[in-house]
């Protein structure tokens, strides 16, 4: 009987702070107007200063555990997905073990940005489906406010990101149901790695913090928007087209496409492209921005507990970013 990797539990959280268009007009060189009409965002949530983006992936991890109505000392590894960890190292995979309180467990953290969570859910689901284990803590939690350039160098990007974590819970499926991912498809062009980066602290500065490397601004997120654009639209149908094909799916199988909320105008050229009516489109980033690993299970969850994903619904992930990497899965609900 073959294994399928099974959503036992899913969360999110958000921090509370709301950070308007209006908010970000007193701040940086900016208009609602025009964050509306390029991004269709909103308003986005910060978190406060003193809170690290582990405290976000804890609480989207205490109310996984609860949805799954496991006990938390029955998870047995956990997988973190995040660009933005609370230290250079280690990463966030311990500091969400040591703050559940858990055993000794393995906590790996996974690097792939905008594509972080389903690169971590493939992760999962090839240590589900081998029984290595049994419940795994899957978090995916962004914290960007802190590190974004108000000036008007950095007003593309920092008109886009915003703070927020989900967690899951993935145990095997032993039923024939086939309830759970379907399947997992990862790309990469590292050729374009410099398209979308955070380039400082660097490896190759000796020292490498230094008052010279502040004055760069290169500490700042910077993104060649258009090419990101160009590339996302392209790459994400294409990861899609992969995956339907993988499990002799079309486009009409498909109950929900949920892309990485990266901008409203690239979910909404992902869906023509696909020819996916748009109502199957699941797009909250006028809520939230751009939270990169965070996304696609803020977006999940969201529209499972809105009731608008039901059991038995066949959903679509797909995302791309910083790398590039970009990604599809696909998940019976
Ligand atoms: O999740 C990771 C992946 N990231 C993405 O997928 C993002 C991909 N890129 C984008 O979403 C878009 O390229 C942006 C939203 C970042 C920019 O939209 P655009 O339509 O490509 O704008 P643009 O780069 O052509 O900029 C147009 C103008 C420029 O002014 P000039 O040179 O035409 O006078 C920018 O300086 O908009 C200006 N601009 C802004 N104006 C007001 C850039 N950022 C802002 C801002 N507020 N925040």
């Amino acid at each position: 009987m073959s294994v399928t990797t099974f959503i036992k539990g899913i969360s999110h959280f958000l921090p509370p702070r709301i950070i308007t268009n209006a908010d970000l007009e007193k701040i940086m060189p900016t208009t609602d107007e025009w964050i509306r009409q390029r991004t269709g965002i909103l308003e986005r949530h910060y978190a406060d200063p003193g809170i690290g983006t582990s405290d976000l992936a804890y609480e989207a991890a205490l109310r996984a555990i609860e949805d799954a109505k496991i006990d938390k000392s029955e998870i047995d590894f956990i997988i973190a997905a995040t660009l933005s960890p609370d230290y250079y190292f280690p990463g966030i995979g311990v500091l969400v073990q040591a703050k559940l309180g858990l055993n000794q467990i393995g906590a790996l953290d996974i690097r792939n940005q905008c594509s972080g969570f389903i690169y971590a859910l493939s992760v999962a689901d090839q240590y589900i489906k081998t029984q290595t284990y049994k419940k795994i803590l899957l978090v995916a939690a962004e914290l960007q406010s802190s590190n974004l350039d108000h000036s008007y160098d950095g007003r593309d990007m920092a008109a886009l990101f915003g703070d927020g974590a989900a967690a899951l819970i993935l145990e095997p499926n032993h039923s024939n149901g086939g309830h759970g991912i379907l399947s997992t498809h990862l790309f990469s062009d590292g050729r374009f790695a410099s398209e979308l980066l955070m380039e400082k602290p660097s490896s190759k500065d000796n020292p490498v913090f230094s008052q010279k490397m502040l004055e760069s601004k290169r500490c700042f997120p910077r993104m060649n928007g258009k090419t990101v654009f160009k590339n996302a639209v392209e790459k994400m149908p294409e990861a899609v087209n992969a995956a339907l094909k993988h499990n002799n799916l079309t486009i009409e199988d498909v109950d929900h496409l949920i892309p990485h909320q990266a901008n409203d105008r690239i979910s909404l050229m992902v869906a023509h492209k696909l020819k996916i009516p748009v109502e199957k489109v699941i797009r909250n980033i006028h809520r939230t921005g751009n939270t990169t690993a965070a996304s696609i299970p803020i977006a999940l969850d969201e529209a499972v507990k809105e009731g608008r994903i039901k059991q038995g619904d066949l959903i679509v992930l797909t995302a791309f970013g910083s790398g590039f990497t970009w990604a599809s899965a696909v998940i019976r609900w």
